[in-house]
């Protein structure tokens, strides 16, 4: 059997409940401890989950016990804990968005390298059953050469669902930052890294009102921009266009179509790991759904156990990694900062396109 890597999570707040329980699908992964910020919010989930609570996140990035700290904190604070877990000699892996901008995720590249740890991020959404049928068909020629997609996540933001939703509207939120890791780490894993983005960028509203609990009736000032489109010229060749907004009431839209020159390709919700894949060729009537490739129902928590087989096998490369992540990073700011110069912004990083994954694996099986 293969050695189980001890991982410790450091954040236990709304998302963290998909993690405590993604992780017990995969051998590979043990669950060892968990720390917060707020000790009462480590103890609950502790309890919940059946594991232990260190009284301080120091305390757990120093545990001698912890090999992988899965970082799930607020975006602000994903570049500091990822520095302070590298420095403790964890490896380290890490809640969307990598970093709130590129000299962040530059600076936990290099300490990862300097200490010879390895780094990885959400999202793993890609790892799902859906985006890997989609890599097939592209790997395989379903639409010959790719020369353009589109992307649109359109919603009115979240503050009518979500508990603390303060941090989507501060530096690091938007919907940019917050959903694009989704789209463009879907899009790098489909049709390879990018080259150049254009974007514009703006605000519709100075002010969110929360109307979930228990912020009811509290108002959030919007710090970041909220309605962002833009343009992204691959290394490879073709183009995408995106529409990200937390300004706009639902529409119909889809969330990811590839065009090539031999036919076009709907690519599902790149936010879940499932959906189905549609494939219409030259000359064709319709759309066809493509058959499964491999299981859709994988859970957050795949990407960790991705990067824990390559802690035991150092020559695999992992997934959903740093570099990849880094590079996603320069691409949502760099929308920004097209749209305040008024110039394509060609970008400094680049990343190689993750492994896809051979086929034949259950749902809970990664190739180890
Ligand atoms: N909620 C979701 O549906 C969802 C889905 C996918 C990804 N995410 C991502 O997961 C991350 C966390 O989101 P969430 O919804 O769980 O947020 P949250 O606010 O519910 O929880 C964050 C937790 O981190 C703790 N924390 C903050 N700073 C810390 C620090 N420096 N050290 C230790 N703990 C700290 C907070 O006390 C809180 O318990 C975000 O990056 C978010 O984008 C959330």
């Amino acid at each position: 059997m293969t050695r189980q890597v001890p991982v410790g999570i450091v954040g236990c707040g709304n998302i963290s409940d998909a993690y405590f329980a993604g992780a017990k699908n995969y051998d590979v992964l043990k669950l060892v401890a968990c720390a917060d910020l707020d000790p009462a919010r480590a103890r609950a989930k502790a309890e919940q989950h059946g594991l232990r609570a260190c009284a301080t996140v120091a305390d757990l990035l120093h545990d001698p016990a912890v090999e992988v700290v899965v970082n799930l904190t607020v975006p602000r604070a994903h570049a500091e804990v990822n520095l302070a877990a590298l420095a403790a000699g964890k490896h380290a892996y890490c809640e969307k968005p990598f970093a709130l901008n590129s000299a962040d995720g530059a600076a936990v590249l290099a300490l990862a390298a300097r200490q010879g740890l390895l780094v990885g991020s959400a999202p793993d959404t890609f790892l799902g059953g859906g985006l890997q049928a989609a890599r097939q068909a592209v790997d395989t020629g379903a639409i010959g050469r790719p020369v353009a997609a589109l992307a649109f996540m359109m919603c009115r933001g979240h503050e009518s669902w979500h508990p603390s939703p303060q941090f989507y509207y501060q530096r690091g939120g938007g919907p940019m930052f917050d959903m694009g890791p989704y789209y463009l780490t879907a899009l790098i894993h489909l049709l390879g890294p990018v080259r150049r983005v254009s974007g514009s960028t703006s605000a519709a509203l100075p002010e969110r009102l929360i109307t979930s609990q228990p912020l009811h009736g509290t108002r959030i000032p919007v710090e970041t921009p909220t309605h962002l489109t833009g343009t992204l010229d691959f290394a490879g060749g073709g183009t995408a266009t995106l529409v990200m907004s937390f300004d706009t009431w639902p529409y119909p839209l889809p969330c990811l179509v590839l065009f090539g020159t031999d036919g076009t390709l709907e690519v599902p919700d790149p936010n879940g790991f499932g959906g189905a894949v549609r494939l219409r060729r030259a000359g064709e009537p319709g759309y066809t759904e493509l058959p499964p490739t491999h299981p859709a129902a994988r859970g957050r928590g795949t990407g960790v156990a991705d990067l824990a087989y390559s802690i035991l096998r150092r020559e695999r490369a992992h997934r959903a990694h740093g570099r990849l992540a880094a590079h996603v990073v320069e691409i949502m700011e760099s929308f920004e900062r097209s749209s305040v110069t008024g110039q394509h912004v060609t970008l400094t990083t680049t990343c190689e396109r993750p492994a896809a994954l051979p086929a034949g694996l259950g749902a809970h099986e990664l190739d180890p």
